[in-house]
Order: structure tokens, then C-alpha cells, then sequence
């Protein structure tokens, strides 16, 4: 018997690695473009998403909603819905449940409340034999509600104001930088409700072995969302076993569980049999997250140089009167530029509308783009070229408290991406045909973070390697890379690799959400690797560095020795846990790149055409090259949204979600989107983990509206401040 098959690789990150290891390496199998083991499955259809697998007598449940904004419900009218063809039972009230908080494991038992909050709130289930019988039975059920006072306008003038004294700062004297100013800008901007529209509508198919509750769900976080299940149920965490192999996309709207998993849950309990619970994309539009409007406003104060003395970010935004969660508008705003004169702050207004939660890039991808547009001002006013302004403010250590940077790319991606898109030779204030024609750019930036992530690698002595973890894909390349990581470290070809993932009672993760999945469950494959080299090495007598691992082979100093013979009989297997440590005291880290964009607006129809647009991005080693360029173009694609068509639209009688579906809301299309080219610029960063990778997937997200609004307004001169720029907006 092997004795090494629990070898713990434990790190924490407290100091810069320097080591560099991978670079060292270079096995040419990590950073490649490596297609995903999982493509050929998702695009065959042989990849089974929640709600592709239903066991043996699976009933269906079909929520229903609420039609007032504030209230209580009192009753349903059971009768006549239990008397349709097939339907088992109508769920409600006590046995149901309100909405599950976000991404909070631990909290307080959610279910069993009466009370109704926003129009759309699931608030009973109706459980049929078939699907049909189910929505019938849904569709017939009468609610008995008692209607309360409800506060539906976030923009009401005597609407109660919270403020976070948390994301409030103040350093020395706005008012006097604004009146000193050379040049200054005072605005308001203002960006809409975004939903996060993944391509897989949430659902889950739930069933109970005696206590013990196994569901299939469409989720991005296991390890929190098995806690968010036990506490929605009152069980303990060792009875939940859930399953998420494949995950249709997630965007935030998935980081913790939402209603129809618990009401699964519920029924199956009830009912004795597996019960699957599938939102329609109106259902995911109303009764799961929103990304929350935001009212921001901003002050620029510049010197004769264009170089900022003074800077104002106020945003306000709005959620659920009983949420913690606030759209983190003014995240990136501390430390990307100059200017020592600030005031920055978050307000928070409570509106009976569905809950506000995380959605592409929380924080950067809109509070950003603002200051990209209020930095666009300011060039124009100063007569100073765009690129050139952001070159010269910034900042040489975090202005807010004098941290140094871990790192710092926001230079080299503008040299690059100005480059690349040929910002010197622009077409600007131009016309071609009826489209008057024009340029914009703006910075990305986006905090990384590492989240504590357990992995475990097994080599085994046919040479052929096995990785577990609870980690998920949410289409983001996950198996591709972590395939990679180990594959680079221990020399075998990813032919010979299995990765398993998406299954809680697998080593826990810190799951796919904030960017940080790839580096963390990475670095968690990096350090088991890690380990069983060096177990090899003391088996061969030699350093680890010294250790060459290749198709079954270890190379040491002068001995070439097969694996089989260095494992003998029994396969290594590593735990490797990352832990995030105190690096986010020491340094300032985060990700930069740059966007350029090439814009027609339509002379007659104010129609707006992105012509081209490029992004230059740093995000430490880069992983996959197709992996992170697709995230990157993902995120420009959403940038291209926010700017001209994504806006959820709210009854301010009622906050009923009016454009619920994707014939109403706009996400943009293929004709919407033009060639869009990618860099990255290259990065080490030895504070970020061992890898020196950083967080990819939500960089092109943070900022890229700004350079398309920018672009309008060299074009035609509108300046857009209320987004997205629709035709109304331009003419
Ligand atoms: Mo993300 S919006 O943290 O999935």
C-alpha cells in the first residue's frame, strides 16, 4: 500500500511568490488555446444541464407569483386547482418560502413567510404529473392577498435615503479642488436595471433519500449555495448533496440558490417523489436578481495639465427593504486615479421591486463606465487626447491610504490598445454616407480577489491523472483549465486527464463568481500538483526543481525513471487548499486594460452602429488564450448592451418588471456586435497566487460602455448620460 494518499499542499497567500514556476516549466500545454472538454458535449446536447435528467416518477412544479407589490397572502383557493387533471398538490405559505438571500450561507431559515415584497415574488407551487397540468393548475390558482403600503419609485423625491458609512470616504477639500479646477466636470449619470439573462433559466429537479435531499441545480457556488439550501430547509449541510455539472451560464444571477431550488426541495419533501421546478425567462427576469439602477454623481477637478486634483463619485442605488447587498458602485473609484480632494459615497433607497443582487462585473461595470464618461468630459473640455488624460493621472500608489500596487498595467494597456486599434490615425468627427462617424475609449478595471478553494489530484500509476473538486463551469472554460494546470505541472497530456466537477461532496471551492474562480480552484490543482511532485522528487532523491514530469517519464539530474515504477502499485493523491492571507493588506490589486471603440450614429434615425471595437487587457498569466479572449469578448458584448440596449423597465405604479423576456429587453445580437479584437498585455504577478494568474472574467465588462457612448459623442456630439443611448436619446 502507497502511505502518501493524504498529502495536504496548504497555502496562504501572506507574501509575493516569486517563483515563477510555470514560466519554468513551459510543457506547452498551459496558456494554449485549448479547446473545452465540455464543448463537444454542450453543443451535441449530451451535456446535462439542471433540468435534463429526471429520475424515475418526477413530478413537476410550476411557481406562482405575486400580482401586488407589499402584502400578505392569505390563502389560495386550493380546491379548485387540486381537482384538475393531474395535479398532486399547491404549496404556500408556511410551506413556502419568501426569497432566499444572496450568497449569505448561515443566515436565519427564509422559509415560511406570508409576506409579499415585490410584484413577481414566488409565492406558492403548484405540483402536477406533467409540466402542462402543472402551469394549468398555476395558471388557475387564486390568491388571496391582503395589499400593503409599497414604495415602487426609487426616484421619489421623499424617498428614505440610507447611506453605508462603510463606502463613505472624504479626503481633504472637493469643494474648494471644483472651485481652483482648470477644468472640471459636475454630472449626473445615470444607467438602468440590468438582468443578468443567462442562457440557462434557472431550475432544479430535487429528491429525497429519508433525509438525505440530492438537487440537480443551475448554480455557481456550492459550497455556499448546499448552506443556503440546508438553512432554507432547516437541515443539516452533511444531508444536502447537489449537483451542477454543467451550468448554462451564470453572470451572478446563479452565486446563491433562488426560489424555485427550495420550492423543489419543499415539494419533493411533501411528495415523496423528485420534483423538478424550471423558471420561464420571465420568471429568472422577475423573481431572482437585478442588477439595480444607479443615479451617480460625479465631480472631476483638474490643473492646467489635465492632471485631477479632486474627484466625486456619489452613487445611489436601490434593493429590497430587508437586503444587505448594495450594488458596489464606487468600488474601483479609491484608487484609479490621482487627486487627493475626494468624496465618495453609496446611498441606498428601499423599493418594493425584485432583489437587487450581483450581476456581470457588480461595482466596475457600471460605476465605472460613469467616470469613463465623466473622464471623456473632461478631456473635451480640456482639449487634451483621451488616452493622454488617463496616462497622466495615474497614480503611482493607491491615493486613498498609500498602498503600493501589487501591480500596475494600465499604461502598458493603453499603449497597446491604442495601438492595436490605430488611435492615432481615428476616424473622428467624420462621415461616411449617412453615418456621421467618431472614436471613443475609456480604462477597464476590476479588483482581484482569491477565494479559499480545496482541489484534489490524483496521479495515478497508469499515468493518467483525476481531478475533483466542487468548482463549477459556468461556461467559462473551468474543465479546459484546471485540465490545463495540472496537466502542465505533472507532464500528461490532457487526453489522459479527467476533471470532475460541480458535485458538493467534492473537495469545496470558492466557486465560479467576482472573477476569482479560475485563479482560485487553479491554484488549488497548482499546489496538489505541487505536492506530488515533490513526493516524487523524495522518492527519486532530488529537488523539486530539479524534477522533469513528460508523458509518463520523471527526469531527475541524470536518471530517467518511468512514473509506473516511481508509484509502484498505488496512485499519489494531493488535497491542495489556497487561502487568500493578508495580501489585500500589503498591496492594492487589481486588473486594467483599455477599450477602443469605432461608432456611426445615423444622421437621420440616430441609430447607433458599432463599427469596431478592441480591448487590451492584463490579467496576470493568462490560463487559456480562448478561454479568457472569449470572457473578454463576452464582456465587451455586455459593454455594447449597457451602452445601447440593456435596460429593465419598472412600473413606477407597481414595480412590475415590465420587459420580462428578450423580445423586450435588448441584450445585443450578432448584427449588434461587430469585429471585436482582443490583446492581452503581458503580466506576472507574484501577489496574486502561485500561478501569478489573475481574474479574467469580468475585466472587459468594467468600463466598455463608456467607450462606445465616448465614440457617439466624437461622432455627433451628443453626450449621453442616461443610458443605454437609444434613438430618443441621440436625436
Ligand atoms: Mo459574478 S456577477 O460575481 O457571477
Amino acid at each position: 500500500m502507497n502511505t502518501h494518499t493524504k498529502m495536504d499542499a496548504h497555502h496562504v497567500m501572506d507574501a509575493p511568490d516569486h517563483r515563477n514556476r510555470l514560466d519554468d516549466m513551459a510543457q506547452g500545454i498551459l496558456g494554449t488555446t485549448m479547446d473545452r472538454p465540455d464543448g463537444p458535449l454542450k453543443v451535441t446536447g449530451t451535456a446535462t444541464y439542471a433540468h435534463e435528467d429526471h429520475p424515475a416518477g418526477m413530478l413537476h412544479g410550476v411557481l406562482v407569483r405575486a400580482t401586488v407589490p407589499r402584502g400578505t397572502l392569505d390563502g389560495t383557493h386550493d380546491a379548485a386547482v387540486l381537482a384538475l387533471p393531474g395535479v398532486r398538490r399547491v404549496l404556500h405559505g408556511d410551506r413556502f418560502l419568501r426569497n432566499p438571500a444572496q450568497g449569505t450561507a448561515n443566515e436565519a431559515p427564509v422559509q415560511g413567510s406570508r409576506e409579499i415584497f415585490y410584484v413577481g415574488q414566488p409565492v406558492a407551487l403548484v405540483v402536477a404529473e406533467t409540466f402542462e397540468q402543472a402551469r394549468h393548475g398555476a395558471q388557475r390558482l387564486v390568491l388571496q392577498m391582503t395589499p400593503g403600503d409599497a414604495v415602487t419609485d426609487p426616484t421619489a423625491d421623499d424617498i428614505a435615503v440610507e447611506r453605508d458609512p462603510d463606502e463613505q470616504s472624504s479626503m481633504g477639500d472637493l469643494d474648494k479642488a471644483m472651485k481652483d479646477a482648470a477644468f472640471s466636470v459636475d454630472q449626473t449619470y445615470t444607467t438602468p436595471g440590468h438582468t443578468s439573462a443567462a442562457m440557462e433559466p434557472h431550475a432544479a429537479v430535487a429528491w429525497w433519500d429519508g433525509d438525505k435531499l440530492t438537487i440537480r441545480a443551475s448554480a455557481q457556488m456550492l459550497k455556499y449555495n448546499k448552506n443556503e439550501i440546508a438553512d432554507s430547509l432547516g437541515i443539516d449541510v452533511r444531508d444536502v448533496h447537489m449537483l451542477a455539472p454543467y451550468v448554462g451560464g451564470g453572470f451572478g444571477g446563479k452565486l446563491g440558490i433562488s426560489p424555485e431550488a427550495v420550492a423543489a426541495a419543499l415539494a419533493a419533501r411533501d411528495l415523496g417523489a423528485p420534483v423538478s421546478v424550471a423558471m420561464t425567462r420571465r420568471q429568472v427576469s422577475e423573481a431572482t436578481m437585478r442588477r439595480s439602477e444607479t443615479v451617480q454623481q460625479i465631480r472631476l477637478a483638474a490643473d492646467a495639465d489635465g492632471v485631477l486634483t479632486g474627484i466625486g463619485h456619489v452613487a445611489r442605488v436601490s434593493q429590497l427593504e430587508d437586503e444587505d447587498y448594495a450594488e458596489p458602485v464606487t468600488q474601483a473609484t479609491p484608487f484609479l486615479y490621482r487627486g487627493k480632494n475626494r468624496e465618495i459615497g453609496l446611498e441606498l433607497v428601499r423599493v418594493n421591486a425584485t432583489c437587487a443582487g450581483s450581476v456581470r462585473a457588480p461595482g466596475e461595470a457600471v460605476g465605472l463606465t460613469a467616470l469613463e464618461i465623466a473622464m471623456d468630459e473632461l478631456a473635451v473640455a480640456a482639449g487634451i487626447d483621451p488616452v493622454e488624460l488617463r496616462r497622466r493621472n495615474i497614480p503611482e500608489v493607491d491615493p486613498s491610504d498609500d498602498k503600493p500596487f501589487s501591480s500596475h498595467t494600465l499604461e502598458a494597456a493603453l499603449d497597446d490598445g491604442a495601438k492595436a486599434f490605430g488611435w492615432d490615425g481615428r476616424k473622428t468627427k467624420t462621415t461616411d454616407g449617412d453615418w456621421l462617424v467618431g472614436s471613443g475609449m475609456s480604462s477597464a478595471v476590476r479588483v482581484n480577489m482569491i477565494g479559499e478553494s480545496h482541489a484534489r489530484v490524483t496521479l495515478n500509476p497508469d499515468g493518467t491523472l483525476l481531478i475533483e473538486t466542487d468548482m463549477t463551469d459556468v461556461g467559462t472554460g473551468t474543465y479546459a483549465i484546471l485540465t490545463q494546470i495540472a496537466g502542465e505541472m505533472l507532464g500528461v497530456t490532457p487526453d489522459r486527464i479527467t476533471t470532475v466537477l460541480g458535485d458538493s461532496d467534492l473537495p469545496e471551492s470558492a466557486g465560479s463568481g467576482g472573477s476569482w474562480g479560475a485563479s482560485s480552484a487553479g491554484s488549488s490543482v497548482f499546489l496538489a500538483c505541487e505536492r506530488i511532485r515533490q513526493e516524487i522528487a523524495k522518492t527519486l532523491d532530488c529537488d523539486e526543481g530539479d524534477l522533469t514530469l513528460k508523458d509518463g517519464i520523471a527526469t531527475a539530474a541524470n536518471r530517467q525513471v518511468p512514473l509506473a515504477q516511481v508509484l509502484g502499485d498505488a496512485p499519489l493523491t494531493s488535497t491542495g487548499v489556497i487561502e487568500p492571507g493578508k495580501t489585500s493588506e500589503a498591496v492594492r490589486q487589481a486588473t486594467f486594460g483599455a477599450f477602443f471603440a469605432e461608432v456611426g450614429v445615423h444622421r437621420v434615425t440616430g441609430e447607433v452602429r458599432v463599427r469596431r471595437m478592441h480591448g487590451s487587457f492584463a490579467a496576470g498569466r493568462i490560463l487559456n488564450a480562448k478561454t479568457a479572449r472569449s470572457q473578454c469578448l463576452g464582456g465587451m458584448t455586455f459593454g455594447i448592451g449597457m451602452a445601447l440596449t440593456e435596460a429593465m423597465i419598472f412600473d413606477p405604479r407597481d414595480g412590475r418588471l415590465v420587459n420580462g423576456d428578450f423580445g423586450e429587453y435588448h441584450i445585443p445580437v450578432n448584427a449588434d456586435v461587430p469585429q471585436l479584437t482582443v490583446n492581452f498585455v503581458h503580466e506576472r504577478d507574484p501577489w496574486a497566487n502561485p500561478m501569478q494568474a489573475k481574474g479574467i472574467g469580468e475585466l472587459g465588462i468594467c468600463g466598455a460602455g463608456a467607450c462606445v457612448l465616448n465614440a457617439i459623442h466624437d461622432a455627433c456630439g451628443v453626450r449621453v448620460r442616461d443610458l443605454p443611448a437609444t434613438l430618443d436619446r441621440i436625436l
